[in-house]
């Protein structure tokens, strides 16, 4: 019965979201789940959930939307390599992933926004991602397990990472590794040590986040279905296959 009520929940959500126009993979944000444009009078426009050009709640991507104060981590405590799984907590670590859980944890409105229109404009959508079978809901109440490290170092250039203060352990097989993911299209951060986070890699101090594989705003280099930088199908990082473009597992 629980599942029933999340699964209606759900659909709710997904017919209450469903853009007129479908967009395909890379032709923009327009007509995708993440387009909010048009709620409340007047209307909101197509950035306005996630971005704010004044009164931001951080400077860091001018950030518009309640973040979740949900405290993030994995019931393991080391992947394989021995590399440690973070705890972060969602208004303070500076990664772009805890402004993804912000809507995708269900525990924040997904038109909980700050400021728009020259105020507050309160909450324009009262409705949250439920959790169960909802395919949307990732981290629900701070639980991270089964989901892909994320927040965590990537070995750039074969090499041990430090990151959100979790470093490459020392089980990692270095030659299982892509040099350099971006040369497939894949996003990587860095951490300058202190917790500021940029995009971009620099030896001993990458990492990944949601945005490694994600672009929010289905923009050019989006290939393949749910705002994914790669392809689902495939065996090959050349062709465009999604885990291998970072895992050297089945060839090139
Ligand atoms: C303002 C709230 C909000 C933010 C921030 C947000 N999302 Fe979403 N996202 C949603 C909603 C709402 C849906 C649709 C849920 C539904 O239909 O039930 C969605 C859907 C998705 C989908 C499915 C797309 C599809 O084609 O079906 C993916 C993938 C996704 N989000 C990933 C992300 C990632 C990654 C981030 C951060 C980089 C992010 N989201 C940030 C609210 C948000
Ligand atoms: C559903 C939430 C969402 C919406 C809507 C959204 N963004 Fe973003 N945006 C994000 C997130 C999350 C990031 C961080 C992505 C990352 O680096 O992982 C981001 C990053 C950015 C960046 C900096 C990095 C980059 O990709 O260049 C810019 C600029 C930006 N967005 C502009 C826009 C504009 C302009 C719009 C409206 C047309 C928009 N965004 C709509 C969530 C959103
Ligand atoms: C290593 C790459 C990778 C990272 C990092 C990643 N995802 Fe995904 N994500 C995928 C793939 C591949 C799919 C589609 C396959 C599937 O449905 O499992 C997907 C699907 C999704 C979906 C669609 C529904 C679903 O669960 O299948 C959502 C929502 C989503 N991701 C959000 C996120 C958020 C939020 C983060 C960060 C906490 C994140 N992703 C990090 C690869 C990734
Ligand atoms: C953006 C780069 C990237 C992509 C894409 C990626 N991974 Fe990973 N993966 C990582 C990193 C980084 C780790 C953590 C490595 C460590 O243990 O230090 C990891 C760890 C893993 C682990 C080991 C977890 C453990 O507990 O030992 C598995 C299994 C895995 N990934 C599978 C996948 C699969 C399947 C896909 C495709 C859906 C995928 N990865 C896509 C970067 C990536």
């Amino acid at each position: 019965m629980k599942k029933l009520i999340a699964s209606l929940a759900g659909l709710g959500a997904s017919l209450f979201f469903m853009p007129l126009v479908l967009a395909a993979p890379g032709d923009g944000l327009a007509g995708t789940k993440h387009d909010f444009s048009g709620i409340g009078n007047p209307q909101t426009g197509a950035c306005t959930f996630c971005h704010t050009p004044h009164k931001a709640q951080s400077q860091a991507l001018l950030w518009n939307h309640a973040l979740t104060t949900n405290t993030f981590s994995w019931t393991d405590t080391v992947t394989t390599a021995g590399t440690a799984f973070p705890t972060f907590v969602g208004d303070s670590y500076k990664g772009p992933t805890v402004k993804c859980l912000s809507c995708h944890d269900g525990s924040v409105a997904i038109g909980d926004i700050g400021w728009w229109n020259g105020g507050d404009p309160g909450t324009l959508l009262n409705v949250t991602i439920p959790n169960g079978e909802n395919a949307f809901s990732i981290g629900f109440g701070g639980d991270m397990t089964g989901n892909h490290p994320v927040a965590m170092p990537f070995p750039y250039q074969n090499a041990p990472s430090t990151y959100n203060g979790s470093t490459t352990g020392s089980g990692i097989t270095l030659v299982d590794w892509k040099a350099d993911p971006r040369d497939f299209n894949i996003v990587l951060y860095n951490d300058d040590g202190a917790g500021n986070i940029s995009r971009g890699a620099v030896p001993g101090q990458t990492g990944i986040e949601c945005g490694s594989c994600h672009d929010p705003h289905n923009g050019p280099k989006v290939t393949g279905p749910w705002f994914l930088y790669v392809n689902l199908g495939g065996a090959t990082g050349a062709d465009g296959y999604i885990c291998e473009k970072c895992h050297n597992k089945s060839g090139s």
